[in-house]
């Protein structure tokens, strides 16, 4: 081999390996905390501590959530004289990378956040030109997540944008899990496989059912009106997700059963797991459902398949979805304001499910017995409301 191909080769082996240390990052849906949806920019030590600590008390570290993830708001509003990003010393006094190691020491991984723009959402310094130098301040600093927005990009080509900031990451050489914000405008599904291991496939979540703003839109929008998440569940597989945005469960715009809903809906479409809510103040019934593992083991299936609306008008939904060793999980849900019958006959399911299945009542947490004893379940659903089952295959 003459020596320009010997360096081709060798940089191309380098790239590979580089490459190698991010698999297997999220070979299922990456779980945990995020900021944003309660706090905003009102984040500091103290309240990272507060919830980490609930998060460990409570189970939700122990059932999965094990990534603290802080969104805008972490920096101060300009770089250092050498161009590096600060983390604000008021809002972190010990320092980022003394609060990174807490949390690991407790058995966390930690995440931030900036964005593909001069300057963030919220006007704080972003990451355009300084990819790779932002990349190193991550690996010093001892982080495990990225979560990379959109804002203030102008003309800025998405691919482009995402590919060179992951080629930063991988550079930097700290295996971290790179989650694209997006919000679907560049269609990320269709390239983005090898790029980020999730990306937002809308616009930002709030916490209501099916309201609408500019910008945002209640869970039920976001998981499934008009080209969203619910429509893309090809795309995603082990390694690279659809992400609907990060959960209101708990938050007060939603009721007991919309946060069932929204949970059993978000573990139907191999979502990431990632709690929007204050765990510090939370009501027992809504750890509940964050830490139900049978849900959870829904959502974390190895098999990696995303789940779709199999049938919906306004007074039905059902939701299907296939898991490892031939089972399924089904979903029926009543989507309209008042309290109905729903129902669902197994057989009816398209031929999907399993011929003879135990079923497993994930709510009630109680088996049913077999689906040939069983060929329908009937039940009063309050609105909104869910009951979903698991169809364990009998061979
Ligand atoms: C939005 C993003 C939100 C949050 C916010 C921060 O663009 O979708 O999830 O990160 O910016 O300013």
């Amino acid at each position: 081999m003459n020596l320009p191909g010997l360096i081709a080769a060798l940089a191309l082996s380098a790239s590979t390996a580089d490459a190698q240390k991010f698999e297997g990052l999220a070979m299922t849906p990456p779980m945990g905390w995020n900021s944003w949806n309660t706090f905003e920019i009102n984040i500091d030590e103290e309240l990272v501590l507060g919830v980490a600590k609930v998060m460990k008390e409570s189970g939700m570290l122990d059932a999965g959530y094990n990534y603290i993830v802080l969104d805008d708001g972490w920096m101060t509003r300009e770089r250092d004289a050498n161009g590096d990003l600060v983390p604000d010393p008021e809002k972190f006094p010990s320092g980022m990378k003394h609060l990174a190691d807490t949390l690991h020491q407790m058995g966390f991984k930690f995440g931030l956040y900036n964005c593909a723009g001069g300057k963030t959402c919220a006007g704080f310094p972003g990451s355009k030109g300084h990819e790779y130098q932002d990349a190193r301040l991550y690996a010093r600093l001892g982080i495990d997540y990225l979560k990379y927005d959109w804002c203030d990009t102008g003309t800025r080509d998405a691919q482009e944008a995402y590919t060179t900031m992951r080629d930063a990451i991988y550079a930097a050489g700290r295996p971290m899990i790179f989650s694209m914000c997006e919000w679907g405008t560049a269609k990320p599904w269709l390239w983005a496989k090898d790029t980020g291991h999730l990306w937002r496939t809308t616009g930002d979540i709030i916490d209501c059912y099916d309201c609408e703003t500019r910008w945002s839109r209640g869970w039920k929008k976001i998981a499934d009106f008009q080209a969203t998440n619910e429509e893309l569940y090809k795309a995603a597989g082990p390694g690279h997700w659809n992400d609907p945005d990060m959960m209101e469960v708990g938050n007060p715009g939603l009721t007991l059963e919309d946060n069932r809903a929204m949970f059993s809906l978000w573990c139907m479409m191999a979502a990431p797991l990632i709690a929007g809510n204050d765990v510090r103040n939370m009501k027992p019934e809504v750890l509940e459902i964050l830490i139900n593992k049978e849900a959870i083991a829904i959502d974390q299936d190895p098999l990696g398949k995303q789940g779709w609306r199999f049938y919906g008008d306004p007074r039905l939904e059902i939701w299907v979805r296939e898991l490892s060793g031939g089972d399924w999980a089904v979903c029926v849900m009543n989507p309209s304001d008042e309290a109905r019958e729903c129902s669902v006959t197994w057989e009816h399911v398209g031929g999907l499910l399993p011929k003879k299945a135990q079923i497993r009542d994930i709510w009630q947490k109680k088996d049913l017995g077999t689906t040939d004893k069983l060929p329908t379940v009937t039940r009063k659903l309050a609105p909104h409301d869910v009951m979903m089952f698991r169809l364990n295959a009998i061979k």
